[in-house]
This record gives structure tokens, sequence and C-alpha cells, in this order.
């Protein structure tokens, strides 16, 4: 008989409570079953099945690429590696933009087929009739503002955003918008540090920030970036954890040249 492991299990109820209990919430990208898992034990709270599998997985320029049946596949795996934390899954560019009937459709079908607990849009009151129309389907929505990248097209930047008053004062009125569309928690990507100060205190449903300064109730990176998997991408606001392109490299150069110089197999690892 195997003994049973008790787990807390982390919900979207837990994420506002640690808001309100003054701790902050820890959520790291992941596409795949085994970084899952690793993330998953070492006591990550978050998971993002991000559509930055489309620039870090596949490879392409932007986000806009990534399709609805990929982010099912990746979140898919994601969810089979999962015992504690909480996994959020990104509905793709193209996906829910349309009417908020589409927007439900594909979050049900994220839910549906992957098993996933949330989803999260980009975009504040442009998108509000999809938020309320996912939320009443009883599927929790983390929104996302500030520096959205599937809207790189109409940036025309990576910049910081609501620099300026005007979408300083969007981003503040975006962001009760959201919370009062039912959100239970909200990314604030690449903006200043004072404005995610006064957005995080204004609500009282969590604030995710990346690049967004310390007084966001919780933080977020790309797990390719934190990892120096991908080293091409050096913001500021990144911290490197681990340079894992050089340790990846050097092994697999030593495994070539082993190979070559019939070192590897030796005696000891063969039948
Ligand atoms: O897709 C993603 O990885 C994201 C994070 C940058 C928040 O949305």
């Amino acid at each position: 008989m195997t003994a049973e492991k008790e787990y807390k299990k982390v919900t979207t109820n837990t994420i506002q409570k640690m808001k309100a209990a003054g701790e902050k919430i820890s959520m790291i990208t992941a596409y795949d079953y085994s970084f899952a898992k690793l993330f998953d034990e070492a006591g990550i709270d978050i998971i993002l099945v991000g559509d930055s599998a489309s620039n870090v997985m596949a490879g392409h320029a932007t986000t806009l690429p990534i399709t609805l049946d990929q982010m099912i596949y990746h979140a898919q795996s994601v969810v089979r590696a999962r015992e504690r934390c909480l996994v959020v899954v990104d509905i793709p560019f193209g996906s829910y933009q349309s009417n908020s009937e589409i927007a439900l459709a594909s979050a049900i079908r994220i839910m549906k087929e992957s098993g996933a607990h949330t989803v999260k849009l980009e975009g504040g009151e442009e998108i509000i009739d999809s938020v309320k129309k996912i939320v009443s389907a009883g599927i929790p929505v983390m929104g996302h503002l500030g520096l959205t990248p599937q809207s790189i097209n109409k940036f025309g930047t990576y910049v910081v955003r609501a620099t300026e008053e005007t979408e300083a004062e969007k981003l503040k009125k975006d962001a009760l918008v959201l919370q009062q569309a039912g959100c239970f928690a909200i990314v604030l990507e690449k903006i200043p540090a004072a404005l995610a100060k006064e957005v995080s205190e204004s609500l009282h449903i969590p604030t995710i920030g990346i690049g967004a300064g310390g007084n966001c109730d919780g933080q977020v990176l790309v797990m390719h970036d934190m990892l120096g998997i991908n080293t091409d991408f050096k913001p500021r606001f990144l911290r490197r954890y681990l340079n894992l392109d050089v340790q990846i490299t050097g092994a697999i150069k030593q495994y070539v040249s082993d190979i070559k110089s019939r070192d590897f197999p030796n005696e000891n690892e063969q039948y």
C-alpha cells in the first residue's frame, strides 16, 4: 500500500488570500511536462503556459503565430506534471478578439481538453465582454495589461508602456474594469514601478509583475530567460538565475568529443 501524500493545492482563492496576507506570489512559465514537474516540486505558486511558447519553443519572432491547438498541447503536458501549483493558460492571438462567443469557446476548449485551472487574456475595456462571458461560465480569468505582446504590431516596439499620462490613466481604468468584470488577478508587463504600485494598491485582486517593479503582489519570468537558455533577451528587469546555455553547450560538446574519440560508451556502459 502506498502512503497518500497530502498536497496543499494552490487555487485562485489561495492567490487572493496571499495578497490579503501580504505574501508575495511566485509565477513562472512552462510549456512541457519535465520542467513543469521540477517547478511544481520546487514550490512555485503558479505556472503560466504562456503564448511566449511561440517564441521560446517554436522560434517565432512574436507570440502571434501560435494556435489554440498548440497552446492546448503545451497545457496538457504541464497539467500532467502538476501536483500543487495553479496552472494558467494564455488564450492565443485570434482566439478571443473577434467576439465573446468565440472567446468563451476557446476558453472552454482549453479547460476541457487540458485540465488547466484558469485562462489569461490580454487587454482592458476592449475585451471586457469576453472576460465577463468566460467568468460567468465558471472559468477564472487572469488579465494582462501594459506591454501586451499580442499587440506588438500596434505598439511597434517593446519599450516600457504607460510612461505618458493618457496611457497610464487608461491602464488604471482598465485594471479596475477587469477587477469589476471578475478577473482573479492581473499581469502588469513592463510599466513604470510607481504606476504598478498605484494600481496594485488600488485593487483587491493581486497583480503579477514582469518588469513592473517590486510593489506588485507577485512576479513572473519566462523560464528560458531566467534559466539562461535564451541569452539574446537582456532587458533590465530580467534576473538570470542560471547560465544553462554555457552548461548545455559544454555538455553537448563533451558528448560529441567522447563519441568521436571512442571514449563513450566504455565497458561499464554496455551489456
Ligand atoms: O506569454 C507569456 O510568457 C506571458 C508572460 C510574459 C507574462 O504572458
